[in-house]
């Protein structure tokens, strides 16, 4: 029998493991259930055996409260920044002065790198274990985030024992991933909260949070390019060395060792070409040489090494004018101001807007109607003002001021204390009932295809939806009377209802655009709670058990769900045949939570088969019609359930479109 020890020290080796295999090499080799089992029950055996816990252990990522408020922290060598160039001349000349200095006859082998647009952190391990964490500061000393850094699992607690190594000290770059950083900037503008410009200035604000949850939240990833210290065994060169992390189970980065400056330019164009693929922005590609006895040679500045360059990339930045600034009202009221442009390329398309975010951004840009600025856009992120060419001023611009109420409605715009975004306060306002009815409907929430801004506004406008409750009771003639709606189109639209009914607490959660929950939010409060009546009763105490929820969403949630005008949603929603409860087994099958109903005769098969087919694709079969059926199918000879879904509106489908159901998801 395994001793209990053992058993626990075995789940920790294989969670770290498969947190290297996921995190560091992207290649999962179990599922996630199978991967939370191993998780769950080393957290069973430490809860029941708390003498077992250690601090490399992979349940102490997040120690649990709050991190002390940054200590500084003196680093044992200066941590030197690079120095640059631009072009093809510059690098040779670099090349040039290295050789020179080594006195080279021959060309000398280098390692290029991406330059990673992150920032810089020193990890120092001690006895095997990771002690401390801590960003550049200025070089000399830095803040102390070991808390946080903690929490990446990219990041091993400890080195592995047989590594022989247990001293060592290593230089990386923390970043946040391009998705992430999208998907973190979507969250934030569904909550109302200014958006991070660029991946570097989230990853900064990420790594600097007092609450390593809401770092850990932020799935950062570090990746590590330079030994600084280490005892014992010394590798001779850089490759040797991006190797050794490697086997110690640091994540590197893609690296190319070339022969000479010749073939370095060659990798640095081929990565310019292609640093829209990369999943992380990098602003240039770094060269270094190769042999670490040849660096000593050449040694160093106070601000840089003399062994290594960074080659900068051409920023994705044009030159046009502001046309105007006009403001945008979000869901949540926020008014957005945004520039219009005279239409200019730049990074391979055409802008001509670009968010300016909030006031305090325009002025401190001094971003005036009619200024030249130069723009920037970088990959798919929304395009954005950096400079103004105030030079080229001609006295005639024109001083932005936010307004003093909402351009749609007329209604106070209120900017709260401490805050940067301004509001529209009023809860009627109709370009925030828009906004709000757009994103209820979007892929990512009830996803009802079809149901666009263009239809959406039709029916705000008219008076039928004065909320998204209001789309479940829609009838077949009031679609029909919007403009350029014909029968068919309001087929589509009615089933595309019918269907949304369905969607699964998560979405209706994420889609009743709650400030602060997002969709991750929005999944675990749905796990968490399992029906929204459930949710609506809890205290924020409760709600914070979440671990995506603090005070400021829990308190956000409180305040939602206690206004009239939710409660009388939340009605509608119910009354209209919307599953407010949690599917029964969220991973079940693509047709998790939806229901058939079956009447007239099926014709390839018999309707205990269609019934088992449906059930294993983790759908339902119900013996009779309700608002919330999915599917009616339809064979010859149907009756009265035929005429009780078209009056609820339920979706009906012929048997060969059951069958084209059943094939093609
Ligand atoms: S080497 C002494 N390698 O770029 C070693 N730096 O502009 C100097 N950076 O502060 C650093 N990717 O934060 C190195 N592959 C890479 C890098 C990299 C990004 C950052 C680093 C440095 C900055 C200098």
């Amino acid at each position: 029998m395994e001793s209990l020890s053992e058993r626990v020290e075995r789940l920790r080796e294989q969670i770290r493991y498969h947190d290297h295999r996921y995190h560091v090499l992207n290649a999962p080799e179990i599922s996630d259930a199978e991967y939370d089992a191993l998780y769950r029950e080393l957290v069973h055996l430490e809860e029941s055996h708390p003498q077992l816990i250690t601090p490399a252990s992979p349940t102490q990522r997040v120690a649990g409260g709050v991190s002390p408020a940054f200590g500084t922290v003196g680093h044992s060598l200066p941590v030197l920044s690079l120095g640059n160039v631009f072009n093809e001349g510059e690098l040779r000349a670099f090349d040039a002065r290295v050789q020179g200095e080594l006195g080279a006859a021959a060309p000398v082998p280098y390692v290029v790198e991406p330059k990673i647009d992150g920032l810089s952190v020193i990890l120092s391990y001690a006895g095997g274990l990771l002690r401390a964490a801590a960003t550049r500061g200025d070089g000399i000393t830095g803040e102390e985030v070991t808390a946080n850094v903690r929490t990446f699992p990219s990041v091993p607690l400890s080195l592995p024992a047989g590594s022989g190594i247990a001293h060592l000290e290593v230089r990386g770059e923390v970043y946040l991933p391009r998705a992430e950083f999208a998907r973190l900037n979507r969250e934030r503008e569904d909550a109302g909260e200014p958006v991070f410009a660029n991946p570097r200035n989230a990853a900064a604000g990420s790594l600097r949070q007092l609450d390593p949850q809401v770092t850990a939240a932020r799935r950062l990833r570090a990746v590590f390019y330079e030994i600084r210290q280490l005892a014992g065994r010394r590798p001779a060169h850089h490759h040797e060395s991006l190797e050794l992390l490697d086997e110690l189970g640091f994540a590197t980065p893609e690296s190319r060792l070339v022969a000479g400056s010749d073939e370095a330019y060659a990798v640095v164009r081929e990565w310019e070409e292609r640093r829209h693929q990369l999943p992380y922005e990098i602003d240039g590609a770094v060269v270094k040489l190769d042999d670490l006895a040849q660096r000593e040679v050449l040694g160093e500045t106070s601000h840089h090494p003399r062994w290594a360059v960074a080659f900068k990339f051409a920023a994705e930045q044009a030159a046009t004018r502001v046309l105007d600034i006009v403001v945008q009202v979000g869901r949540t009221g926020v008014l957005t101001p945004t520039a219009e442009l005279e239409p200019v390329r730049v990074g391979g398309s055409t802008v001509s807007r670009a968010s300016l975010h909030n006031e305090d951004l325009i002025r401190e840009r001094d971003v005036r109607i009619g200024d030249r600025v130069i723009i920037q856009r970088a990959g798919d992120v929304i395009p954005e003002v950096v400079g103004v060419l105030k030079g080229e001023r001609t006295g005639s611009e024109r001083v932005f001021t936010m307004p003093a109420s909402c351009p749609a409605c007329q209604g106070p715009a209120v900017r709260a204390a401490g805050e940067a975004a301004t509001r529209c306060v009023n809860p009627h306002c109709p370009a925030q009932l828009l906004q709000r009815l757009i994103h209820f409907c979007s892929r990512g929430a009830m996803n009802m295809e079809g149901m666009g801004p263009a239809m959406l506004e039709q029916l705000a406008r008219s008076g039928l939806v004065k909320d998204p409750g209001d789309l479940y009771f829609l009838t077949r003639e009031q679609l029909l009377g919007c403009e350029r709606t014909g029968e068919k189109t309001a087929g589509k639209l009615l089933s595309a209802i019918a269907v949304s009914r369905q969607a699964g607490l998560a979405r209706v959660l994420f889609a009743l655009g709650i400030r602060q929950v997002g969709q991750r939010a929005a999944g675990q409060l749905a796990a968490h709670f399992g029906s929204l009546s459930s949710l609506m009763r809890a205290s924020p105490d409760r709600l914070q058990e979440v671990p995506e929820v603090g005070p400021r969403t829990a308190q956000a949630i409180t305040e939602f769900f206690s206004r009239a005008e939710t409660q009388e949603l939340v009605d509608k929603l119910a009354r209209g045949g919307v599953r407010l409860e949690l599917e029964r087994d969220a991973r079940a099958g693509s047709w998790d939570g939806l229901s058939f109903v079956f009447t007239g005769t099926l014709e390839g098969m018999s309707r205990v088969e269609a019934q088992s087919r449906v059930e294993d694709k983790g759908g339902r079969v119900a013996g009779a019609v309700t608002a919330a059926t999915s599917y009616v199918v339809a064979g010859p000879g149907a009756g009265s359930k035929l005429d009780r879904a078209r009056r609820l509106s339920v979706r009906v489908i012929t048997e060969a479109e059951f069958l084209r159901l059943l094939t093609e998801e």
